[in-house]
């Protein structure tokens, strides 16, 4: 299913389904930028605002993006700070909400979504301050590989919403061809199992 369509229906369920994917992620996300210095965050496909909850603690301006209506109208009823203003928008197209420069973007479970890395990461790099951070949180490739996809339950049966692969080194030369560098990359596993295959691809990256 598309994806705008598809993050409406699913936001009725979004926050309340059981969802190890989301959960994990929040995770990886709370520590990998647990030590990282920002002021000023633009947070990419905010959704329900999982993370934007978290985001606005550290942060003195959050702007959080997201194509889905249905998502952003959740987010909007958890979260009222005049700090942090939602934006409807496409990242498909010229990233018109950039307001001045940040110190962070993130990407949490949004570039599964995306085909193609390279644009996508340009704006993300334009947006950025020098000395400013990248944060990408993803289902991990292994995963993807095993035929895992974002999808959610209705009474008609599974939707699942249109994926694309991305593979670690598909990440890290979007990343050097906008002059992003890797600082950091971790895994997380389910239930702490290493013995599995991991389920959240975390990484930091910084504009040199
Ligand atoms: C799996 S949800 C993740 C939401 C949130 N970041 C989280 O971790 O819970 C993916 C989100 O990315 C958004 N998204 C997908 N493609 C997008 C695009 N082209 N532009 C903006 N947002 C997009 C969807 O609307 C959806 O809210």
């Amino acid at each position: 299913m598309q994806v705008r369509e598809a993050y409406d229906l699913w936001s009725q369920q979004y926050d309340t389904s059981d969802n190890r994917t989301r959960d994990l992620e929040a995770v990886a996300l709370r520590t990998m930028l647990g030590e990282v210095p920002f002021t000023r965050c633009l947070e990419i496909g905010c959704g329900t605002g999982k993370n934007t909850q978290w985001l606005m603690t550290r942060a003195q301006r959050v702007t959080a993006v997201d194509l889905s209506e249905g998502m952003l109208a959740k987010a909007r009823e958890k979260i009222t700070p005049d700090t942090v203003q939602f934006v409807q928008a496409d990242i498909l197209q010229p990233w018109d909400f950039k307001t001045g420069l940040f110190d962070l973007v993130t990407f949490s479970l949004v570039l599964e979504h995306i085909e193609h890395l390279v644009p996508v990461l340009k704006e993300a790099a334009t947006s950025l301050a020098s000395g400013g951070y990248v944060y990408i949180g993803e289902l991990h490739p292994f995963k993807q590989y095993a035929g895992t996809k974002a999808h959610y339950s209705t009474e008609q049966g599974v939707e699942v919403v249109t994926c694309f692969d991305h593979h670690v080194s598909d990440f890290l030369q979007a990343a050097r061809s906008n002059g992003l560098e890797l600082l950091q990359l971790s895994e997380h596993f389910d239930t702490d199992d290493r013995s599995k295959p991991p389920k959240i691809l975390s990484l930091l990256l910084v504009k040199k």
